[in-house]
Order: structure tokens, then sequence, then C-alpha cells
């Protein structure tokens, strides 16, 4: 394995930390030397969180900027937040994730899961691809999973015809591998990387929020010896964010620290164009090509 560069100046955004992978994954990196920059939901666990990260910081100080990702405005605000206070993203790591018992619409009139997994980041990262860009070397990191879904049907992408917790979820992480390999595509040319990952199965809070027979069902999962801790879930995203085992690679689907190929539609770039397309739709970005252009 190669030597590690050096992390001085170096600047880690991730969403999700207050808890998990995301925790643990923000632990690390701040324990590497990397400023880490947190973006939470406010909560007395986030706070704890936080703490956890600025007690292993061996270089700046975490930053903690409040944001709950189902809300479209708030992701807005954190991201024009964020802008003012760093002029370039080393690493951006989109872990937050969840799942919803049942069918509920977010404030902005869209369907939970989708819109916490798929369009949070893809409208995080599009409000942020210029400071990434403007790194040496910036990485996009996408949280998946090995459970993304085989097909997209573009006429229930939010569940309108038919909801179940866990297809809303697979189907959100298989739109993170689509929206990583179609933004590697987008980003050729300029020094930035971005790939997707799966932290493989981990006893995190993941589920607890749900009710009836998705929590007994996930509390049940937990318990099964393929559930693994945290720490070693979080391997993966570590190492894609900071090795430079995997400098310059882009577009490529890894779980346990290795490249893995992912569900065949992931590679049909018609699929993840016209899922961006509808993505830009809903989140106001339709036409804001100008973010990648201006980076390249
Ligand atoms: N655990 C697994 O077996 C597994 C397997 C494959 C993939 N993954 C993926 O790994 C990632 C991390 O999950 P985890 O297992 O660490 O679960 P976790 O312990 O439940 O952590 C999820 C994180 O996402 C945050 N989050 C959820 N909804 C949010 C929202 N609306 N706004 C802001 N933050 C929000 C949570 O914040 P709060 O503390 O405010 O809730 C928490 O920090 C997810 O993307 C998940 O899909 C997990």
């Amino acid at each position: 394995m190669s030597q590690p560069e050096s992390t001085h100046n170096k600047v880690a955004v991730i969403t999700g930390a207050s808890s998990g992978i995301g925790l643990v994954t923000a632990r690390e990196l701040a324990g590497a030397g990397y400023e880490v920059v947190i973006i939470s939901r406010e909560s007395e666990h986030a706070d704890a969180a936080r703490a956890t990260v600025a007690a292993a910081a061996t270089g700046p100080a975490p930053v903690q900027y409040f944001a709950d990702l189902a809300s479209q405005a708030q992701i807005r605000d954190v991201a024009a937040r964020i802008r003012r206070s760093h002029e370039h993203i080393d690493v951006l790591i989109n872990n937050a994730g969840a799942s919803f018992s049942a069918r509920e619409q977010t404030e902005d009139g869209i369907e939970r899961t989708f819109a916490v997994n798929h369009l949070a980041p893809f409208l995080l990262t599009r409000l942020l691809l210029d400071l990434v860009v403007r790194a040496d070397a910036g990485r996009i990191v996408m949280v998946s999973s090995e459970t993304h879904s085989r097909r997209l049907d573009f006429a229930n992408l939010q569940g309108e015809k038919r909801y179940n917790f866990f297809a809303a979820y697979t189907r959100s992480k298989l739109e993170n591998v689509l929206f990583a390999y179609e933004l590697a595509r987008r980003l050729d040319g300029t020094r930035a990387t971005v790939n997707a990952l799966s932290p493989g199965p981990a006893r995190s809070r993941f589920g607890d929020n749900m009710s009836g027979f998705p929590l007994r069902f996930s509390k049940a999962m937990k318990r099964t010896p393929l559930f693994k801790s945290p720490e070693q879930a979080a391997r993966t995203s570590v190492w894609l964010a900071t090795s430079p085992d995997v400098e310059g690679v882009t577009g490529k689907f890894f779980m346990h620290s290795k490249e893995r190929r992912s569900k065949r539609i992931t590679h049909d770039p018609a699929v993840a164009a016209r899922l961006w397309t509808v993505s830009e739709e809903l989140t106001g970005l339709a036409g804001a090509t100008e973010e990648i252009d201006a980076a390249a």
C-alpha cells in the first residue's frame, strides 16, 4: 500500500456523521488531520458525535452545520454556508441515508426515501461541485449498498404506483450508483473523481426510526453475524476518501476496499442521463451546467 499524502489544509465534508458509519468515517478523517465539516440534523447525539470527532482530531477542529437533508431549502442554505467558509473541498462523502416504513412526503412534496437518499446528495454535490474540482485531487464518495436494485421504473421513482420500504431503499441506492457514474463521465477532463461503495451490512442505528414489520426485519437482520461493526463498515469509505491506491480512479463501485461490478443497469448511460434530467427538474437545477463548465 502507498504512503498517505500530507493532509495539511485538507477539507472533508461528510453527511450523516451523527451516527454509525458516518461517525466512524468522520472520526478517522479527523484523526488523519483533515478539517472535517459535518452536516447533521440538530440532536443531542449530533452534538455528542461532533465532540467525538473533535476529540480525535489531529488537525483543525471539526465544523458542524445543521441541515435536514429532506429539505431542499436547508441543503441550499448549508451549501451556501460552506461556500462562504471554504474555498475548496478535498473530500465530499455523501453518507447520510435512511429508510421509511410507510410512504411519506417531504415539505417539497417528494417521497422521503428518494428525497433524502438520492435528491439530497444530488443537490448538495451539484451545489459544492466547483469547490471539489478546485481541490488538487477532489474526491466524491457515494455511500450506496450492494443491495442496490437491478431495475428502475421511472413511473414509480417515488413509489407513486406502489410503495415498499425495502424497494424504495434499494432503488435509492441504485440511484446513488447511477449518479456517481454519470457524474464521473461529466467530470472527465477535471482532476476530480467520484466513486460509489457499499459499506456492507452494519450494526448501526439504521432502520431504528421505522415501525411494524420493517423495524422487526431490520432488528432481526442486525442480530445476524452478517452485520459488522460500524468501524469495519467505515473502512471502505475512509480508504476511498484518502488512499493513494485510488488516486485518479473514478466511476467505479467498491466493497471491502476492492472494486466490485455493480448491477448491469448501472452501466446504462441512457438510464443515468434520464435520472440526471429528472433529478435536475425536481431540485430546480434544470439548465444549471455552469458549475462543471466553470470548474473544469
Ligand atoms: N447499516 C447498513 O447495514 C448499511 C448497509 C449498506 C449501506 N448503508 C448505508 O450507509 C449509510 C450510513 O448508514 P448507517 O448504517 O451508518 O445508519 P445510521 O446509523 O442510521 O446513520 C445514518 C446517518 O444519516 C443521517 N440522516 C438520516 N436522515 C437524515 C436527514 N433527513 N438529514 C440529515 N441527516 C440524515 C442520520 O442522522 P440522524 O442522527 O439525525 O438520524 C445519521 O447520521 C447510509 O447511506 C446507508 O444507506 C448502510
